[in-house]
């Protein structure tokens, strides 16, 4: 069975939610290092002056960037926890939009922030808000494109959300670069432009863009259908079949959905004589492993270190010695473009090879690249071309790994394996993993970055160790698997039915 062209349309219009997630990541590192940015946020020594690395900042700087990051971080790990509440409350559909609002709200918040006393409380309050709005919306897209695409072809329709994400990324650095090329001269702003303050908006649009797509998710949204499986849940059978018939544009009388839906109501049956669909159930016997995986799946997914190769890549580029210019544009360009690239080999091979596999092998490809990154950093000889077009190359390689396998199928796994009733809260503790371990990653990264700077990609080499062997020995495959299918797989409560076991098992 392959998709219909609306159902498609619906995975798309919905996945413009990881399009401004996509966007936020890509959008903030450049918007802090603008100089127009830092002299309204006060953050430039004064009388200004510049040395090698540009104006002198002070202390506000530091704390800008920290809390610029922290707040957001925090709003979406917040967001992912609570949204599990709205998702099961509202619906799928009307907590989508409900993100788009935040994000909205946020994103306004901060591009029209007033230049004068007021101006943190308007960036921070629209970091916290937009947060909220981003890690609502990575939770909940996910899980809603799970519940309306058909099984065949689930794993890629999810791979959706990610393929948005690197293009909102690819397209915040596009923006910038644009921003920046038009308006500021060759080497940068004056001490007497900055002061006149006459180019203040240049951050303003770089913030101001993501307005664009939060719109029209929040519109296009009220034009989506609800989740059939969660109208079942709701009682409203009728409109279930429905949706469900459209969403496959097939007559509610065909065969296939007729089983599809008594499928449905069957589980929401079994489910409700099951469990009440609490907090506490996550932890219960025949769920917990679910819980530990998807988990897992998230906490590694960021472990990976794909957001430090985002952040830092320049400037690691430019350690080993590429020019600024090229490592900043060239270097950072590539490696989006290669992230948005990768996304197609994972959407096709998410189904073919299945996700398990695709874990396996993206770990081993990422940590290869980052040993071979190590070891180019450590002999460190700026002048030599061969090192340097090598560790390029290995940045590129850890990207397309990680942006074909780990990227896309940790969101894709947690919104499958859950039942109905658990079905939000697992995929929302497991989006909170993805968030708070991003914080992690990012407060204790300049610590390693500091203490060993030619060997932290050897650091996330060895957690891509672990990911690897995580996902050979706890990660049974799920592909072909209709959602109500997953008790077969997950259901035993027999904690010997391992990933690796359940292979041998197949053979
Ligand atoms: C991750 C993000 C990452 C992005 C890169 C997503 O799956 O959750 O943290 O920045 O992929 O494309």
């Amino acid at each position: 069975m392959s998709g219909s062209t609306y159902g498609y349309l619906v995975a798309f219009a919905s996945a413009t939610g990881g399009l401004l997630f996509g966007y936020e990541i890509g959008v903030i590192g450049q918007v802090l290092s603008l100089d127009t940015f830092a002299y309204d946020f006060k953050a430039m020594e004064l009388p200004l002056r510049k040395n090698e690395k540009g104006f002198v900042k002070n202390s506000t700087y530091t704390s800008l960037n920290q809390w610029s990051t922290f707040i957001f971080l925090a709003g979406c790990a917040l967001g992912a926890i609570m949204v599990s509440y709205l998702a099961d409350s509202l619906g799928r559909k009307r907590t989508i939009l409900a993100s788009g609002l935040l994000f909205l709200i946020g994103a306004a918040g901060q591009t029209f922030a007033p230049v004068g006393d007021a101006i943190f409380t308007f960036f921070y309050g629209g970091r916290f808000i937009g947060g909220l709005g981003i890690g609502m919306a990575s939770m909940c897209v996910p899980l809603y494109i799970s519940e309306t695409a058909p099984t065949a072809i689930r794993g890629r329709m999810i791979t959706i959300q990610q393929l948005m994400i690197t293009i909102g990324i690819l397209v915040a650095a596009i923006v910038n670069a644009v921003i920046i090329s038009v308006m500021e001269p060759e080497d940068g702003f004056s001490a007497e432009t900055l002061v006149s303050g006459d180019k203040s908006h240049e951050w303003r649009y770089a913030l101001s863009a993501q307005m664009v797509p939060a719109a029209f998710l929040v519109v296009i949204m009220f034009f989506m259908p609800e989740s059939p499986r969660w109208l079942a849940m709701k009682d409203r059978n009728e409109e279930a079949l429905t949706t469900l018939a459209k969403l496959q544009s097939l007559a509610t009388t065909d065969s296939s959905i007729q089983t599809e839906y008594k499928d449905i109501l069957d589980d929401v049956q079994t489910e409700r004589a099951i469990g009440n669909g609490s907090w506490g159930e996550l932890f219960s016997p025949g769920i917990a492993r679910r819980t530990f995986i998807t988990f897992f799946l998230q906490l590694f997914q960021q472990w990976t270190g794909i957001n430090v190769i985002f952040y830092y890549g320049p400037q690691i580029l430019q350690n080993m010695g590429l020019s600024k210019k090229v490592a900043q544009v060239q270097g950072s360009i590539t490696n989006n473009v290669v992230n948005f690239l990768s996304t197609f080999p994972g959407m096709y091979f998410v189904e073919s090879f299945g996700r398990r596999s695709l874990f396996i092998y993206g770990g081993i490809a990422m940590f290869v690249s980052q040993f071979i990154m190590t070891a180019c950093l450590t002999i460190g000889n700026q002048k030599d071309t061969v090192l340097n077009i090598i560790a390029l190359i290995s940045v590129c390689t850890f990207t397309l790994g990680f942006g074909s396998t780990w990227g896309p199928c940790a969101w894709v796994y947690q919104s499958e394996v859950f039942p109905l009733r658990v079905r939000a809260k697992g995929t929302g503790l497991a989006t909170f993993s993805n968030w708070a371990n991003g914080a992690l990653v990012s407060y204790l990264n300049p610590i390693i970055l500091d203490a060993i700077p030619n060997q932290l990609f050897a650091v996330y080499g060895c957690m891509d160790v672990l990911a690897t062997i995580f996902a050979y020995t706890f990660v049974p495959e799920t592909a072909g698997k209709s959602l109500e299918d997953m008790e077969e797989i997950f259901g035993s409560t027999d904690s010997s039915l391992t990933g690796a076991s359940l292979e041998a098992q197949k053979k």
